[in-house]
């Protein structure tokens, strides 16, 4: 017998309930999802704004651009002083100068790309306070001095480019040529190190090695130029894994006993972090750099701002792809900080946060220093409106802050019938 599929009024009732459950209003106040119009033009500072609203990993994206800001921004002065603190540190004034420690860690490869001239501008412009990177990163900065990197493409048949000396990374072409031209220099480097080792007790370590290969290079191309300049340490444990290895290893044959100490270089960025008033820390990529950073965090009682950027995952139980809680059970990230990671590939986004966060500081005192002794009743006035706009913005942004508590407290509140339903029980 066929069976009866005839639907009642009160079936169809019940499948609504099904379909729609409960119909309460959100009463939390929380961002509205929405993205730029172009009816209205193409204006890129509004476009970058609308990043924040349009959900999934642009929101990441502006909430990691508010993050880097907090870095930025933080002075010591926005503290309370604590009543029993004293010498500089209780003067309002020393407290002003105090800023946030920012570890900036990167792959090898962001230094293969062209994101290195936009880390060139952070260290140029001395926005860091210690950097974290691996060998590959510390030698294509060099090489790049001397000879381009060049574009090719994911798909160049590896027998094809060995037989012409040609090197891939990803859809870059690195010649061999270029690695003579590094081994050229480095040599002689690498000789005077030694003497001074040997002659003058030198303790070389991985940063200080670094440091002079940044003096030695002297050009305004390069990240460790600048480094070297600012005295922003650069450290770089595994230094020896790529060309620098190679370098070591043929030195030492003709010439062994030079020494790089590890033990030095690790002291020195877990006592940065442990002297730290406030801890910020800028992860792009994962593994040896993000671990380094994190790990010396902990020293300091975790990062109290923090921002990753990769494509890796945590499903596998790898470091690269640990998320910033599982950071946060480790002590590495502090229990109260709003940790951000956006996944992406990272040359995609950089330039965008580079221009929003670094880039804007710098040219903003630039500007101010320009406009000390201009004082245009107009432009104040105008100066003023624009303040009201970005406080009404920031209030606005401010409800990014607490949306997964504030969302979980709400979804934990019993409603009407389920109060009622407790009650009959
Ligand atoms: N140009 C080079 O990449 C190069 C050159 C010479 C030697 N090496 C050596 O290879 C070893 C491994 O390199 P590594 O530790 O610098 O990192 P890696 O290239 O192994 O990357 C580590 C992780 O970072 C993430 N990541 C990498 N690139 C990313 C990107 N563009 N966007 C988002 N996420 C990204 C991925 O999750 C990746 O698994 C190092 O010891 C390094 O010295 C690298």
């Amino acid at each position: 017998m066929e069976k009866d599929n005839t639907i009642t009024k009160k079936d169809h009732e019940k499948i609504l309930e099904f379909v729609l459950t409960k119909k309460d209003e959100i009463n939390v106040d929380l961002p509205i999802v929405k993205g730029y119009d172009f009816n209205k033009g193409i204006d890129f500072e509004k476009i970058m704004k609308k990043y924040l609203y349009q959900g999934f990993q642009s929101t990441n994206l502006g909430l990691a651009i508010k993050e880097i800001n907090k870095m930025l921004h933080w002075r010591l002065s926005d503290e309370p002083i604590p009543k029993d603190e004293e010498g500089e540190l209780a003067d309002p004034e020393f407290r002003k100068t105090v800023k946030c420690t920012i570890f900036l860690g990167f792959t090898s490869n962001m230094i293969s790309s062209g994101t290195r001239e936009l880390l060139r501008f952070i260290v140029q412009h001395n926005l860091v306070s210690a950097i974290v990177t691996t060998g590959g990163g510390i030698e294509e900065d060099i090489m790049k001095c001397f000879s381009p990197t060049y574009h090719g493409d994911f798909e160049l048949k590896g027998n094809l480019m060995r037989k012409k000396g040609l090197n891939r990374i990803g859809n870059l072409i690195i010649p061999n040529k270029n690695y003579c031209e590094f081994e050229d220099w480095l040599l002689p480097i690498l000789g005077k190190m030694l003497k001074e080792q040997k002659e003058d007790g030198v303790k070389w370590t991985p940063s200080k090695m670094i440091h002079r290969l940044g003096l030695e290079i002297n050009n305004e191309e390069s990240v460790w130029y600048w480094a070297a300049k600012n005295n922003i340490p650069v450290y770089s444990p595994a230094i020896t894994d790529g060309s620098i290895g190679d370098m070591l290893y043929f030195f030492s044959y003709n010439n062994p006993g030079l020494v790089l100490d590890v033990v030095e270089d690790v002291i020195a960025i877990n006592k940065l972090s442990a002297a730290a008033h406030k801890r910020g820390m800028i992860i792009i990529g994962g593994g040896l750099v993000k671990h380094h950073i994190c790990n010396a965090n902990l020293m300091g009682g975790g990062a109290d701002f923090s921002v990753y950027i990769n494509t890796a995952i945590h499903y596998d139980g790898s470091d690269a792809g640990a998320t910033p809680d599982e950071a946060v059970s480790w002590g590495k990230i502090h229990h109260k900080a709003k940790p951000v990671k956006i996944f992406c590939e990272a040359t995609l986004v950089l330039p965008l946060i580079v221009a929003e966060t670094f880039a804007k500081y710098v040219h903003k005192q630039k500007k101010l220093l320009k406009n000390t002794n201009e004082k245009e009743e107009n432009k104040e006035n105008k100066k003023e409106n624009k303040e009201e706009k970005v406080k009404k913005e920031n209030n606005k942004e401010k409800k990014f802050d607490n949306i997964h508590s504030s969302l979980i407290d709400y979804l934990s509140t019993k409603n009407k019938e389920e109060e009622e339903e407790e009650e009959e029980n």
